[in-house]
């Protein structure tokens, strides 16, 4: 079972646009689960291009699914984190003015940092998933740092799926029985959509969570927010 966490970071950027509340979205949240996803994903960057700090409190009231947040665990980001205490909280060492996630942790030469920023969330009672490169150094290092989860980078998949699926995914695969061994559950995220979704999932044992936010609004711009969901939920079944 993989469940299906929608990051509405590209609502807020269409909001953000007209400096209304149109779309309106916390609505969009609660839809989203209304429409059958199983997670809400946020990414609050440093320059609130997209969510704001000011979006995580109300969506934390509305979200009845699991709610995730993501980035770089700086203190404005860590406080946030803390205050708000969502399900699950994915740390991703983004620069302040990345276009988007290109990377994961080095979670061998990070160790340190890593242990206590996870140890400080999992006190307050918060599920840690670090994101990482299919790399099994970097898996081993997430779980000696105390992760409770990973979430694969799944950017470099996605653009080598067209050129050959097989060996795109082989790294995953190898990563994914390697966290199982180790018991590190396992998410993925970036880049995914109807074309490669399935596949990926398949072929990556235990995969418990993908979060996917670009290519899913670009298809609900077509098929709308509701058909657009259950046809990413029928890939993960
Ligand atoms: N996971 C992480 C860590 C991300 O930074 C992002 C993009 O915000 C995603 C998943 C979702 O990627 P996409 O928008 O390409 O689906």
């Amino acid at each position: 079972m993989t469940n299906l966490s929608v990051n509405i970071n590209k609502v807020a950027l269409i909001r953000n646009s007209r400096g209304g509340n149109l779309p309106n979205l916390v609505q969009v949240a609660m839809d989203c689960e209304e429409f059958g996803a199983q997670g809400i994903t946020v990414h609050p960057r440093p320059d609130q291009r997209h969510i704001r700090y000011d979006d995580v409190p109300q969506l934390k009231a509305v979200v009845k699914t699991e709610f995730n947040i993501e980035g770089n665990p700086t203190p404005d980001f860590l406080n946030l984190v803390l205050e708000n205490k969502p399900h699950q909280a994915t740390l991703v060492p983004d620069a302040p003015g990345a276009l988007t996630s290109d990377q994961g942790w080095d979670t061998v030469g990070q160790a340190a940092f890593l242990k206590e920023v996870i140890a400080q969330l999992q006190e307050a009672g918060i599920r840690v998933s670090l994101f990482v490169d299919a790399e099994e150094r970097l898996v081993e290092g997430a779980k000696k740092a105390g992760a409770d989860r990973i979430e694969f980078y799944t950017g470099r998949f996605a653009h080598g799926f067209y050129e050959g699926k097989e060996k795109a995914v082989e790294p995953h695969r190898r990563c994914a029985l390697l966290a199982n061994q180790l018991g590190i559950g396992i998410n993925a995220g970036h880049d995914l959509n109807l074309d490669n979704l399935r596949f990926y999932q398949q072929n990556v044992p235990g995969l418990l969570e993908v979060s996917i936010g670009h290519a899913l609004i670009s298809d609900a711009l077509y098929y709308g927010l509701g058909n657009t969901i259950q046809m990413y939920l029928r890939q993960l079944r």
